[in-house]
């Protein structure tokens, strides 16, 4: 059982981690927090420790000389690099998939295969290594097409093609120059769907599944949804009319089926399972699953769980999620993600980052911190995405008040965020 003052690690550096290492220290059970490698804002109440999620060897050896009683993973190279197995090897704690079940996320041809045999809804597709085969098949289809690295990509890997120029322009980049290199050499050719996205998170012990409210994240860059994706700018949760029915409906549809299909395969899930929908007049595919909590997801997750998160994750390790549920908070949480101007592409690091207390002091709200690190006495920008604004109301339209009231006392050179995260929910 959980015992009194457990240390904990969380693995990652984005606000991802950030909230979860937050939310975790709440804990009643928990003791010392480490965060690895951590980010400006994990060192305010945890220790960093310095060791990159998939240097693996590392981190056991960390836990072990540090007492860690339990694991929480954030990003999905670090499963897919077999983190979990290690650690249970290692007999230590750990919430989340093996590397066999990671394989989900982490090979999107493992994925997509898998749909087709548990029937579930999923956009028309086709896997190649062949970049003649690719072209050949792509010009016979209709525009727009998708065309997706089979591999882990920073979620940077999909490329919508309206044009044929497109097409060719990215079957190019990731199959002759391979910009996302092994990841890039075995490609999807999908369907373009239409719709809305709405992002689904179960929490799974292999057998028994938590499901959390529906959330929506905001992917392009620009305002109106233009540009090119991001690993995600802006999220709000629950999404006004997509309740617990929807929810509910959405397990015995998506989640159910995959769970069976992967336990067939001698492949339990264990861990956070987040499918992407997209949702067109009622109905939806499914986009693709992930193997950990979503980011900015999370964020506004933690904001709304009311249950303790810790004995939440250590229940789907030791007892399983039989006869137990997770309570939530009423309202609704959002979360901004301040990014520095050229994210996705290359930007600038190391901008004094001035306003966080000033943000962080008002009303509902909590930062939670992505790129940044804290040196001298001052925040700097360490990345793309810099800094989470999360608030939490009554209504998705008071907490983005909330949220942009606070943004705007945040500054850095270069700071840019979407001004239109939620829009069609504030009414
Ligand atoms: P994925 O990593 O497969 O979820 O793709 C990342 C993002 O690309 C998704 O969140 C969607 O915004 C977009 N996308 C992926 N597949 C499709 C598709 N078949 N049709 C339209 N948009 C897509
Ligand atoms: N919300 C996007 C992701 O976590 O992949």
């Amino acid at each position: 059982l959980l015992k009194n003052n457990s240390n904990i690690l969380v693995i990652g550096s984005g606000a991802r981690e950030h909230a979860l290492a937050w939310k975790l220290s709440k804990s009643s059970y928990a003791g010392q927090i480490y965060v690895a490698p951590g980010n400006g804002g994990t060192q305010q109440f945890a220790h960093n420790v310095d060791i990159q999620p998939t240097n693996i060897k590392q981190l056991v050896e960390f836990a072990q000389a540090s007492s860690i009683e339990f694991v929480v993973v954030g990003p999905d190279d670090a499963f897919a690099a077999g983190v979990v197995d290690a650690f249970h090897a290692a007999k230590i704690k750990i919430f989340g998939p093996t590397r066999k079940a990671a394989q989900i996320e982490s090979s999107k041809s493992f994925s997509k295969t898998m749909m087709q045999q548990a029937k579930i809804p999923t956009a028309r597709f086709q896997v190649f290594t062949d970049y003649d085969e690719a072209r050949a098949y792509a010009q016979q289809q209709p525009l727009p097409l998708v065309i997706k690295a089979d591999g882990l990509a920073l979620g940077k890997g999909v490329y919508i093609c309206k044009t044929g120029k497109e097409v060719t322009a990215a079957l190019q980049e990731m199959m002759v120059e391979k910009r996302f290199g092994a990841a890039g050499e075995r490609i999807i050719i999908e369907q373009y769907l239409q719709g809305e996205e709405i992002s689904i998170h179960a929490l799974t012990d292999g057998k028994d599944i938590l499901m959390f409210p529906s959330s929506q994240d905001h992917k392009p860059i620009g305002e109106g949804n233009t540009g090119p994706n991001t690993g995600g700018i802006g999220v709000i949760a629950p999404v006004p009319g997509y309740g617990w029915g929807f929810v509910q409906e959405a397990k015995a549809r998506v989640i159910d089926p995959v769970m069976s299909a992967m336990a067939d395969q001698g492949a339990h899930f264990d861990g956070c399972l987040y499918p992407g929908l997209m949702v067109e007049n009622g109905d939806y595919s499914v986009l693709e699953y992930n193997a950990r909590f979503g980011d900015p997801e999370a964020q506004a997750y933690v904001r709304l769980m009311e249950s303790d998160l810790l004995q939440v994750l250590h229940r789907g390790v030791e007892q399983g999620f039989a006869d137990y549920s997770i309570d939530w908070k009423p309202g609704f949480a959002v979360s901004v993600v301040i990014v520095s101007e050229g994210y996705p592409g290359s930007y600038e690091r190391g901008n004094i980052i001035s306003g966080l207390e000033q943000a962080a002091a008002q009303e509902g709200i909590e930062l939670f911190h992505a790129g940044t690190i804290f040196k001298d006495g001052q925040y700097l920008t360490n990345g793309g995405r810099v800094i989470n604004v999360t608030a939490t109301a009554d209504t998705v339209k008071r907490a983005l008040e909330r949220a942009y009231k606070a943004a705007k006392l945040i500054s850095f050179k270069d700071m840019y965020y979407r001004r239109d995260i939620g829009a069609q929910y504030r009414g």
